[in-house]
């Protein structure tokens, strides 16, 4: 664990520092990197790695670099590649991360200079904000975002387990399709004030997404219950119908926000358990959340 004792300041050099988009041919190296960087801390830390093999790191990033609306930064020194940030961009709240540098290389202000990057294109493309979600046992990423501007706004856990099979009287369980966007879109809007209409479609598009429907109406969604799905309700009984009808839960698990006890108590209880801690952050725009909800590993 890094110490006071352990920090250092010997910058690299910001003349042979370049910061550029990413493109195709950037993935492998970008992946490799990453793999590494959370393999690394993982270790340190003797918890599970974000992205455990080298093989999801290259198709996570495959994806991401020539998504549309993903833009991803690369740090290159003196012409070779060291680092990289993703951004998504597919809502006016921008999910940051991962951010990653090469471990021979940290600690030497290039994570510094990524989030500098990623703050010149949110104001660049005027985000209305941006958010990410943190290990708080990672000191330098907390000590980053904390001087850059972020607040701290939710703690969070990963639940996982087996599926529970479970079904809540008067809750239907149902895949979600195009047609049910722009209702879970308003709902989304209830909840958090804006939508996250890109991702959803993109859940929906993959068959992921699930929604529920209370008296006849939508009354909560979930483009995947797991690591890098998000989901909204109006009440916790919308996000259990959800949960209890997946079939199995994403990644590291999903993630909860231990301030709803209730919902957290009632995951417990039906036998799932606790992953990591990790914690919520915001810059910009945030409404306190109206109704329920379960964040993704973006946000
Ligand atoms: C997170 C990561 C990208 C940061 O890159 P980096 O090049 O190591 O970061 P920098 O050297 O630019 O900045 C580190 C900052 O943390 C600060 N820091 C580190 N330990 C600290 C501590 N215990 N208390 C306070 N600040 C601390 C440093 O002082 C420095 O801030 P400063 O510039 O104000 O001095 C890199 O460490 C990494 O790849 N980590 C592994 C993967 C990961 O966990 N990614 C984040 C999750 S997406």
């Amino acid at each position: 664990m890094p110490t006071a004792a352990t920090l250092h300041t010997d910058p690299v050099s910001t003349t042979s520092l370049r910061l550029r988009a990413a493109t195709a041919a950037d993935a492998e190296t970008c992946a490799r990197i990453a793999h590494a960087a959370f393999l690394d801390i993982a270790q340190r830390h003797q918890l599970p790695a974000d992205i455990p093999t080298l093989d999801l790191a290259v198709r996570l990033f495959g994806h991401w670099i020539t998504h549309p609306n993903f833009h991803v930064i690369v740090a290159e020194l003196a012409g070779r590649l060291v680092g990289s940030v993703v951004i998504d961009e597919r809502a006016c709240i921008a999910g940051l991360g991962p951010f990653t540098v090469e471990p021979a290389l940290q600690n030497r202000a290039l994570g510094r200079q990524l989030t500098q990057a990623v703050a010149a294109r949110l104001a660049e493309r005027a985000a209305r904000g941006a958010r990410l979600v943190q290990a708080p046992h990672n000191f330098t990423t907390l000590s980053l975002c904390i001087q850059a501007g972020f607040e701290v706004r939710e703690p969070l856990v990963s639940l996982q387990g087996a599926a529970l099979g479970i079904s809540l009287p008067g809750h239907v369980v149902r895949v979600a399709t195009l047609d049910d966007l722009a209702a879970c879109n308003r709902l989304c809007q209830q909840v958090h004030g804006h939508d996250r209409g890109g991702e959803l479609a993109d859940a929906i598009s993959t068959g992921r997404a699930r929604l529920v429907e209370r008296d006849g109406r939508i009354s909560g969604y979930a483009s995947e219950i797991g690591f890098a799905g998000h989901a909204v309700g109006e009440t916790n009984a919308d996000l259990q119908a959800l949960i209890g009808a997946a079939t199995h839960f994403s990644g590291q698990g999903f993630l909860l926000p231990t301030r709803n006890g209730e919902l957290f108590r009632w995951c417990l209880g039906h036998g799932l358990r606790i992953m990591q801690s990790l914690t919520l952050m915001s810059i910009g725009f945030y409404q306190e959340p109206r109704g329920a909800f379960l964040p993704s590993i973006a946000y």
